[in-house]
């Protein structure tokens, strides 16, 4: 009670956020982590101080512009889900199980994508150090693709373009033993994705 308590007088005091962090929305953290992290990332610790406080209008065009017009409560949730980020320190996982056969179909990777179908953002598990193979498919959508693997801390260990309309594969490396995820972005929409991530043996 006493934690949760003191976080909702704090957030309150920083300005009318009515909701914590961790109550955010599945749609309003995929927008986070596809869209906001790419600029915000560096916010935690103070590694990066963006020090300009805008007002409530200020926020919602920056928002506006990077991830289209969204609502004053998804706007809010976005704020509360940046002061998360400065006082946690770690990115915010996307509120959803993982498939135990580590096989994302289209069907669960939906929610996970922008509305425009542009990005998606994949949670890939724990995983130990070792060998990594990711397969990407996609009907109907972007014929290439930017893969971007993310550790927990942020690191950018996998940075490139693969192919994903019909199929392609990205062999990468996990140096440590972290949650990782999957950010794929894409100019038009990525259409049917299906994702999988097996670890390999030597
Ligand atoms: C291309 C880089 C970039 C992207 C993408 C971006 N921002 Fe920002 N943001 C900035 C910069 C730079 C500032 C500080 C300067 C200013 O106020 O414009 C800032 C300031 C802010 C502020 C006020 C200062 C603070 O740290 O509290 C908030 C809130 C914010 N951004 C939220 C978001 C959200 C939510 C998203 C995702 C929809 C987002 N930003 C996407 C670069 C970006």
């Amino acid at each position: 009670m006493l934690p949760r308590f003191g976080l909702a007088l704090l957030l309150a005091g920083l300005g009318s956020v009515p909701s914590l962090a961790q109550e955010a929305s599945l749609a309003s953290v995929v927008t986070f982590d596809t869209v906001c992290l790419q600029c915000h990332e560096g916010e935690c610790s103070g590694r990066l101080a963006l020090r300009t406080e805008k007002n409530p209008e200020g926020v919602a065009n920056h928002v506006k512009g990077y991830a289209g017009a969204q609502s004053t409560s998804t706007v809010l949730e976005l704020k509360a889900l940046i002061a998360g980020l400065k006082r946690d320190c770690r990115l915010p996982p996307p509120p959803v199980a993982l498939p135990p056969d580590g096989r994302w179909t289209p069907a669960m990777l939906s929610a996970l994508t922008l509305p425009d179908q542009t990005r998606l953002f994949v949670p890939l598990g724990v995983l130990a150090p070792g060998n990594q193979r990711l397969s990407l498919a996609s009907a109907g959508g972007a014929a290439r693709v930017r893969v971007q693997v993310l550790a927990q801390n942020f690191d950018i260990v996998v940075d490139e373009e693969a192919a994903l309309n019909p199929g392609g594969t990205v062999a990468w490396r996990a140096d440590e033993s972290s949650t990782y995820f999957l950010r794929l972005m894409a100019k038009t929409p990525l259409g049917a994705v299906s994702v999988s991530n097996q670890s390999v043996a030597k």
